[in-house]
């Protein structure tokens, strides 16, 4: 990275689901400010986040919360060299009032705007950090793994912008399933905060819930057996009515023992940290190359797959990346950090005006497609 690179000014801003962020980044690590104002109030009561709801408050939000982080970070809106936005994927309605405001304040100034991938931009996550106190820059290739509440995905990443999907969920992403789990529980929304609460003053049961290892080389992982089984040990296994009959007859009563909900919580979290490590032991091993990895998304906050992460890496020799607390739940930070290195490695040559939001297109190639 050029000198001049190192101290432009990028503007995130991100908007895919019920975050309205918006961050400054000096030389893609260096976070000046980064403002996240929650929807999570206005979706709670519907346990889901509605969209429609969602991007009413993102369109009154979105100035607001950019002008706060252009004040927080000490720069004038002249100061900024790009504005970045996560593009894709998420709930259109919201992506398109942070893609309108991203464009807008990119003409109005003068300088390039680009979109980018949000499930990408989970993966610089570990790799910026407030001025002064920024993280070293990675090392090449690495494995990127992202747990949040719309994926779960690997990745072999060559460079910050370029990156291959190795695996994926084929249901339930992990966050999801500690959302659905939590909302079993009676837990308040969102979940998994919640949830990982509860598991640390709950007992882990032996032999545990089932972990969906899918075939005995596969970098995929499943999620929604793993719901099941926490919904069973909590309210008791659905029975036929041959079943019950025969239950009946023998005067026994409806359920048996049922699991506390504080050990549902530790066995599910427990559950769900050996399936994500048992998925990435296996991808370090078919891709030896990889020293490093890149952590990211909401779960990667959560307390159990931090510590199991960081013993795996300290086994296997592997620098593991797991960001900090403010950047693992959606953060325009990240969306900044990523929209420098992709402009970087175009030339600070922006996307077309006709750059718009896409719903669906979760990355798995390289970061600089779709460049004007
Ligand atoms: O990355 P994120 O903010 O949004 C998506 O891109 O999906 O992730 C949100 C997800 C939610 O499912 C939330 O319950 C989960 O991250 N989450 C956690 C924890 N903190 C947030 N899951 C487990 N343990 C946590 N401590
Ligand atoms: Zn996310």
């Amino acid at each position: 990275m050029s000198a001049v690179d190192a101290s432009r000014l990028v503007l995130g801003i991100e908007t895919s689901c019920d975050e309205t962020a918006a961050a400054v980044v000096r030389g893609g690590r260096a976070v000046l400010s980064n403002i996240i104002a929650s929807q999570h109030d206005l979706h709670e009561e519907y346990r889901g986040v509605v969209p429609e709801i969602a991007s009413r408050a993102h369109a009154e939000r979105v100035l607001p919360v950019v002008r706060r982080a252009l004040a927080d970070a000490g720069i004038a809106q002249r100061d900024l060299h790009a504005v970045a936005v996560g593009n894709r994927p998420g709930l259109i309605g919201s992506l398109l009032v942070g893609v309108g405001a991203a464009k807008g304040l990119a003409w109005a100034l003068g300088v390039p705007v680009v979109g980018v991938d949000h499930v990408q931009a989970h993966l610089v996550a570990g790799s910026i950090g407030p001025a002064g106190d920024e993280p070293e820059p990675a090392r090449w290739p690495a494995l990127g793994l992202v747990v949040s509440g719309g994926h779960t995905s690997m990745y072999v990443c060559d460079s910050p912008t370029r990156a291959e999907r190795i695996g994926a969920t084929i249901d339930d992403a992990v966050g999801e399933a500690y959302d659905k789990v939590a909302t079993i529980l009676g837990l308040p929304f969102p979940g998994g905060p919640a949830l990982d609460r509860l598991a640390r003053t709950g007992r882990a049961h032996r032999p545990g819930f089932p972990l969906a290892r899918i075939a005995p080389d596969s970098l995929d992982f499943s999620f929604s057996g793993l719901k099941t089984a926490a919904l069973y040990a909590f309210r008791g296994v659905p029975e036929s009515p041959q079943a019950r009959a025969r239950r009946e007859a023998r005067g026994e009563p409806e359920h048996g023992p049922m699991m506390i909900a504080a050990d549902v919580a530790a066995t599910f979290q427990e559950a769900a940290a050996s399936a994500v490590v048992l998925k990435v032991e296996r991808a370090l091993d078919r891709h030896p190359a990889c020293r490093v990895l890149l952590v990211g998304g909401g779960v990667s906050a959560n307390s159990l797959l931090r510590e199991r992460l960081l013993v795996l890496g300290a086994a296997r020799g592997v620098d593991v990346r797991l960001p900090r607390m403010e950047y693992c739940l959606d953060n325009a930070a990240m969306v900044a950090a990523l929209g420098h290195e992709v402009l970087a490695a175009r030339g600070w040559r922006g996307d077309a005006w006709s750059m718009t939001a896409s719903p669906s297109i979760a990355f798995h190639g390289s970061a600089q497609a779709g460049a004007a």
